[in-house]
């Protein structure tokens, strides 16, 4: 069998472009993603990361990825959608469920004006689903059950299992008579990449691990402080380390969901750091975006290292949107600015060209 691309590691090279400091996940999922992609037995990926750590920009980079690459095209099938949308859905036969109307439907679209039986075939069973906020169809909220995210779980788990599907495939012949044929599509390659933020599971894991009989289980890391004699004794915990499939069956996933998928996989909380890189460095990124628009301006829009560290440092302090807060930081700078871009920070150089700096003074005055 020819391999679709060399290694795991390749993948993870093209991906952490644009999805900064989540490397452990990264490359947990680049190997689930190798998997797939050459048809190896593989379970569901389940990403648990707090609001703007990643989790929808590592989606959208794995469908670019597949899309920009003709190698990978029979993988271009590939869906977003959020498990609200799964819950509300009332069809009761599966070939008609949300999921399998948005794959069929993509893959036509895919197809365009020259469908074929084995290319629709293809690209519905190496579909790809992203299913964001599966947090949300809890089995259980507090200690009531909860019907809505029962069924979603089931109505899912069916699909994941794996099912022969009746679908019909509509084609136009030469002499433009529509015709229209039945194809087994079996679901069971489908792969299912699932995110939720997980409020309240950090807490919970910590509580199991940090009483009882496991509590001496916990990392205890020395700090040696500068011009201190003594070492301190601290305890790490992180919920990557600790979290276990039965954290979750009480957070409310079942058992027969949860075995669906090989491992979770859980991203980090950013830094400040990582949040000064992804200020800059992916390609869409927030400053590269704003590059373009003062471009347009004939304006060359620099920043100093300082004023993105203290960009970052303000982002950093509202921890509950993650990186999302820099582009919020970022817009309360540049509003003005924006607007009307003249002032002592716009210079022009020797030859007259515009040049705007954004200097730490500057982010400390507005953010
Ligand atoms: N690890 C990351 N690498 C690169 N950009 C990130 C990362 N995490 C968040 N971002 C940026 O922050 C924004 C929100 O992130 P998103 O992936 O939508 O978060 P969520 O985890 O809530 O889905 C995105 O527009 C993206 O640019
Ligand atoms: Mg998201």
């Amino acid at each position: 069998m020819t391999k679709l691309l060399e290694s795991p590691k390749d993948l993870f090279a093209r991906l952490s472009k644009s999805v900064i400091d989540q490397d452990t996940a990264l490359e947990q999922i680049c190997v689930s993603l190798y998997k797939h992609l050459n048809h190896i037995r593989v379970g569901n990926i389940l990403l648990i990361g707090n609001s703007g750590t990643g989790k929808t920009t590592i989606m959208r980079n794995i469908e670019k990825m597949f899309a920009d690459d003709e190698r990978l095209s029979r993988f271009t099938n590939t869906i977003r959608l959020n498990a609200n949308v799964v819950a509300d859905d009332q069809t009761a036969k599966l070939e008609s469920s949300i999921i399998i109307n948005r794959l069929h439907q993509n893959a036509t679209r895919i197809m365009g004006s020259d469908p074929s039986p084995e290319r629709f075939k293809e690209l519905m069973e190496n579909g790809v689903v992203f299913l964001d906020e599966v947090d949300k169809i809890r089995a259980v909220v507090g200690d009531r059950p909860n019907a809505r995210g029962i069924q979603a779980q089931e109505a899912l788990l069916t699909l994941i299992e794996g099912e022969l599907l009746e679908l019909s495939l509509t084609q136009r012949s030469d002499d433009g008579e529509l015709s229209t044929h039945k194809i087994t599509v079996d679901t069971s390659r489908i792969l299912f990449i699932c995110g939720g933020a997980f409020e309240g599971l950090y807490d919970a894991v910590y509580r199991r691990v940090s009483s009882g009989e496991h509590r001496d289980k916990l990392i205890q890391e020395y700090v040696v402080s500068d011009g201190q004699e003594n070492v301190e004794e601290k305890e790490y915990f992180s919920l990557n380390q600790y979290v276990r499939y039965e954290d979750m069956f009480e957070y409310g996933m079942t058992p027969q969901f949860l075995g669906r998928f090989d491992e979770i996989i859980v991203l980090n909380d950013l830094s400040v750091h990582a949040l000064m890189r992804i200020f800059i460095e992916p390609k869409e990124s927030v400053f590269r975006e704003s590059q373009v628009y003062f471009q347009t301006l004939g304006i060359d829009l620099q920043i100093t290292k300082e004023a993105v560290q203290l960009l970052a440092e303000r982002a950093h302090e509202n921890h509950r949107i993650g990186a999302r807060a820099l582009r919020s930081v970022f817009k309360r700078i540049m509003r003005g600015i924006e607007f009307d871009p003249a002032g002592s920070y716009l210079v022009r150089d020797d030859s007259g060209s515009k040049r705007l700096m954004v200097t730490s003074e500057l982010v400390s005055r507005f953010a």
